[in-house]
């Protein structure tokens, strides 16, 4: 880890109604309230519909939760059918925004192209962006996940304005990891961190923060973070339960304090 404070970021992707999210919101909060997070930052990403009730009962409710969108349209206003603005998730109140998740390049055919507009209008508009990178397993096997990424990251990146660096963190989810219960190895996670951040310091963005994500658990969390050398995670299927999301955040946290 690095002396950045952790994140953790619960995707909760196309799961959960307003009922069922305003629930688990409740939950986090009373857990949170008899085991508070004394470092680590934590997010949610509930689908859009959510998202009002859920920046609701966590003003409400003092929760320290952030409130991240999974996705936003680049443009302004307008003819869009189906999409939702920068400018209207922040009236919301919402925080963060996952830009290029790799569902949504792969199932929404999000291309390099569009993660940079998307990410542009994000910082533009002064949200946090949390831009996801990570290999397809037949990439992996052929060894070129350090060259994808890095084209990945520099296609985003490259010529970012100094102003909007701090609004950056990077997730590195390697696509065969993600909902499947293989994680990546602590060597394979390591190794890429240490990519990442060579690759994003060359771009201007030394000191990003950099998350991992792909079948984190409560189980494996502690074991991620002492050998990955994250500084947190970006966490789905795990997310969905107040008590494995809090057992990923206190990982963090008990990291964070003892490498303090
Ligand atoms: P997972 O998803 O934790 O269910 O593997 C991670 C993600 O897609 O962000």
């Amino acid at each position: 880890m690095s002396t950045a404070k952790p994140l953790v970021i619960g995707n909760w992707k196309m799961n959960l109604d307003l009922v069922e999210a305003v629930h688990l919101g409740q939950q986090l909060g009373v857990l949170l309230k008899n085991h508070p997070a004394e470092h680590t930052q934590i997010v949610v990403a509930p689908p859009f519909v959510d998202i009002r009730s859920v920046v609701s009962i966590v003003a409400s409710e003092r929760i320290p939760l952030g409130v991240a969108a999974q996705h936003v349209n680049p443009h302004d206003n307008g003819a869009h059918t189906g999409e939702v603005s920068t400018a209207m998730l922040k009236r919301l109140g919402v925080e963060w925004v996952l830009v290029g998740h790799s569902e949504r390049r792969a199932l929404y055919a999000m291309d390099d192209a569009a993660v940079t507009q998307t990410l542009r209008a994000v910082v533009r508009s002064g949200l946090n962006a949390v831009l996801c990178v990570g290999e397809a397993p037949e990439i992996r096997e052929e060894s070129g996940e350090d060259e994808w990424v890095a084209r990945q990251l520099r296609s985003a990146l490259d010529g970012l304005d100094e102003r909007f660096r701090e609004l950056i963190t990077i997730a590195y989810e390697p696509i065969w990891a993600i909902g499947t219960g293989l994680t990546a190895t602590g060597e394979q996670i390591h190794d890429m961190t240490l990519h990442i951040r060579t690759v994003a310091a060359a771009l201007g963005l030394a000191g990003v923060r950099v998350l991992y994500g792909g079948s984190v658990n409560g189980e494996n969390a502690t074991s991620i973070i002492a050998k990955g050398d994250v500084d947190g995670f970006l966490v789905g299927g795990a997310s969905l339960k107040a008590e494995s999301f809090l057992a990923i955040i206190q990982s963090c946290d008990d990291c964070y304090a003892l490498k303090r």
